[in-house]
């Protein structure tokens, strides 16, 4: 392997330049080139990519975002967005890419290799930890500790006024940030997309924190959740059913994907890239690199594709405990 090409792809996270730096630096340490491709898939069929060295990954570790940018690209979803792709990819003479993002970017990844013959390696970045073959992805943690300084504040003002806040946190499918988020801030429900608990459980759990003296409270929703309502919708039929309640909903939203990343994003991507370029030299390809037990370790992409990672139902329970 002579030369590496590196993306990012989908929903940005932060931890995402942590692994720009380490996959450079890697290459660097092995004396193979990178090249950095921008704006993911849609970087590839523009053949719109930029030279990295060790020294153009400065200062980069401490920042959200990406420096390469990153999209969903609408035409590489077709035959000849992705065929356009594989052209530039093989007229720059590179030996594999290394994909860093979610499903949708291993997807596309698959995808080149199926088609096309390129070798990948996908990185698990984004912030939903939905992720099969890892325990963690990267950004998830910033994003868990973002939420929950968030909530906190909500909770100042909750209890100011003697209100419930209906909390809208990211995730998509899975309810891995509404569900650490909602423990780490003590929150008094959390709905997830994998425990449908019904709307009855709800106002009685509501009903029984108000008679139990609780003055105010806080519930966090995942947007995937499968309740039936939107979180308006919610905090009406809330209002609705149980009067005396003053509920306000807030919607996080992209706040979610933003800031400087944790020490443990920064340092699970450092080790995750590196393993990765390490991977490739080994002759390995499509595969992912993930956190297992604390090890990095290979999966198959083909497998993190077809499985679906399982939340711990244990944190419910501690959840329904915690809230008494
Ligand atoms: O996958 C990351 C994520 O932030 C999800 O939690 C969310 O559903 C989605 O991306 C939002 O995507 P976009 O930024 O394209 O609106």
């Amino acid at each position: 392997i002579k030369r590496i090409g590196l993306m990012t792809s989908g929903g940005d996270s932060p931890g995402m330049n942590a692994a720009i730096r380490a996959v450079t630096r890697a290459c660097a340490y092995y004396h193979v080139e990178c090249f950095g491709f921008k704006r993911g898939f849609q970087g590839m069929i523009e053949n719109d990519y930029l030279e990295l060295n060790a020294r153009s990954v400065r200062n980069i570790i401490q920042l959200g975002g990406t420096i390469l940018q990153s999209a969903r690209s609408k035409e590489f979803l077709t035959e000849e967005g992705r065929a356009k792709a594989a052209a530039n990819i093989k007229k720059l003479g590179i030996d594999a890419m290394i994909l860093i993002g979610g499903d949708g970017t291993f997807r596309g990844g698959q995808a080149l290799f199926r088609e096309h013959g390129i070798p990948v390696l996908g990185v698990p970045g984004t912030i939903d930890n939905d992720i099969f073959g890892t325990q963690y992805t990267i950004g998830y943690d910033t994003a868990l500790n973002t939420v929950v300084q968030a909530i906190d504040k909500i909770r100042d003002t909750a209890s100011s006024h003697n209100r419930l806040f209906f909390v809208e946190v990211m995730g998509r499918d899975a309810g891995f940030i509404a569900l650490n988020s909602g423990i780490g801030a003590g929150a008094e429900e959390i709905l997830i997309p994998e425990e449908n608990l019904g709307l009855d459980r709800l106002l009685n759990s509501l009903e029984k924190s108000r008679r139990s003296g609780k003055t105010s409270s806080i519930v966090v929703v995942s947007e995937g959740d499968k309740i039936g309502k939107n979180v308006f919708e919610l905090a009406d039929y809330v209002k609705e059913n149980l009067p005396y309640y003053d509920a306000k909903v807030t919607v996080l939203g992209h706040i979610q994907r933003g800031g400087s990343p944790t020490c443990f994003d920064r340092v699970l991507a450092s080790r995750m890239c590196v393993k990765a370029v390490e991977l490739l030299l080994d002759g390995e390809h499509n595969v992912m690199v993930g956190m297992m037990n604390n090890r990095i370790e290979a999966c198959d992409l083909d497998k993190a594709l077809k499985d679906k990672p399982t939340i711990n139902k244990e944190l419910l329970r501690i959840s329904d405990i915690l809230s008494t």
